[in-house]
């Protein structure tokens, strides 16, 4: 299946084929010098894989997690590119998620005012969602994504036999921001997730996610409009994920940021539907902490922001939200008493054994 995603001369094709990264000398233009990026959790295969059809690869592994989105790690990929004397003919290919993705994208966007970058995601995540719509980023000063650019990708290769490979947690962290998708643009993705066993449907899953994806970048590359959208879930998710620190994946955090801003009957069946996926629909962190992180960049604002609102699968509202409504809502997901008690107990089922976590089921909570 073969994507476009049409911004006039940024335009590139997204090409979603089981196997497409043995194909990456044929798909994508590697007869120059290529950045190929990875990072250590990603099977070094993969990336492998890529150099080997490059006509002079360099490939760098950073440190697996968020922590490599820093200046530091930017720094070291333009001097590896500097040291190989690239020039504004070359290119930088991503293989990893979205860590690498964005990572990779802003050395791209960064190196002599932006040279030809090639994503080929390894995640759900960045399979569904980051790998399409161009913007790159690296954290700075505890706020994520504050540094960045857009850099439109000149192909995006998407081989779904690398999630074979990619834990269960993170399988169903990044079908979050499938979900998402569906209830904000195609009621048919959403029922995917209701009516059937998602994981017999992740071709179709993936495929229509980055169709709705593409469809939206290509009508606001710049996010002035209608691209907002695509925050539904990340105003209380960005939240949790900054409370959290770390202890989260980013889409369990769009799971529950979900939740609070849907009415209780859409509510309900989402509620039902994270749980199938393992997700979790309650956590036990300080709510006021939520609510400040949520809050962080809109303080000039006079403390408000603006939400994204599900009625119904398919489409989507804006709203002004106040603090105290804010508050409300995540209450709904981050129960101010949950914080004074015991942590809570493991019950996702993908976790590693022992390993602390604010994550709990919320049955009839929310
Ligand atoms: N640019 C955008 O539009 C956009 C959109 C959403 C999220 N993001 C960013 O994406 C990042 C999260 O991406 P993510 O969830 O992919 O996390 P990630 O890139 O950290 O990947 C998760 C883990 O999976 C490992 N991994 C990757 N591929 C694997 C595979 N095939 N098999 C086994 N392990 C594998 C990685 O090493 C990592 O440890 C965040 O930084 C977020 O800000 C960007
Ligand atoms: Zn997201």
């Amino acid at each position: 299946m073969v994507l476009p995603v049409r911004l006039g001369e940024r335009s590139y094709d997204v090409t979603l084929r089981p196997g497409c990264l043995r194909q990456a000398g044929e798909l994508l233009d590697l007869d120059r010098r290529v950045l190929v990026v990875t990072d250590e959790g990603v099977p070094p295969e993969y990336a492998a894989a890529v150099a080997a059809q490059c006509a002079r690869p360099q490939v760098v592994t950073v440190p697996a997690g968020e922590g490599s989105k820093s200046l530091a790690v930017l720094e070291n990929l333009l001097l590896a590119m500097l040291e190989q004397d690239f020039t504004r003919a070359d290119a930088v290919c991503a293989v990893g998620g979205g860590v690498v993705g964005d990572l990779a994208g802003f050395a791209a966007a960064c190196y002599m005012r932006g040279i030809d970058f090639y994503n080929l995601p390894t995640t759900v995540l960045a399979q569904v969602d980051s790998s399409v719509g161009g913007k790159t980023a690296v954290n700075l000063g505890g706020v994520k994504n504050i540094v960045g650019a857009f850099h439109q990708p000149r192909g995006v290769l998407i081989d779904t036999e690398t999630l074979s490979t990619l834990p269960g947690r993170d399988v169903a962290a990044g079908l979050a921001e499938a979900v998402k998708m569906g209830l904000i643009a195609d009621a048919a993705l959403f029922a995917l997730f209701e009516d059937g066993d998602p994981m017999s449907h992740l071709d179709d899953i993936i495929f229509a996610s980055l169709r709705e994806k593409a469809r939206v970048v290509s009508a606001d590359e710049r996010e002035q409009g209608l691209r907002r959208c695509l925050n539904f879930g990340h105003t209380v998710g960005h939240g949790i994920e900054a409370a959290a620190e770390g202890a989260l994946r980013h889409g369990e955090c769009v799971a529950l940021g979900m939740l609070p801003m849907c009415p209780p009957a859409l509510r309900a069946r989402l509620l039902a539907v994270l749980e199938r996926l393992g997700l979790p629909t309650g956590c036990s962190l300080d709510p006021e902490r939520v609510l400040a992180a949520a809050l962080h960049d809109k303080k000039a604002a006079g403390g408000t922001v603006t939400a994204v609102l599900v009625d119904e699968p398919g489409s989507f509202r804006l709203e002004r939200m106040t603090a105290e409504e804010l508050r409300a809502r995540i209450a709904l997901v981050v129960p101010e008493k949950w914080c004074q008690r015991e942590p809570s107990p493991l019950t996702h089922e993908k976790m590693s054994q022992g390993e602390p976590s604010p994550l709990t089921h919320s049955e009839g909570r929310v």
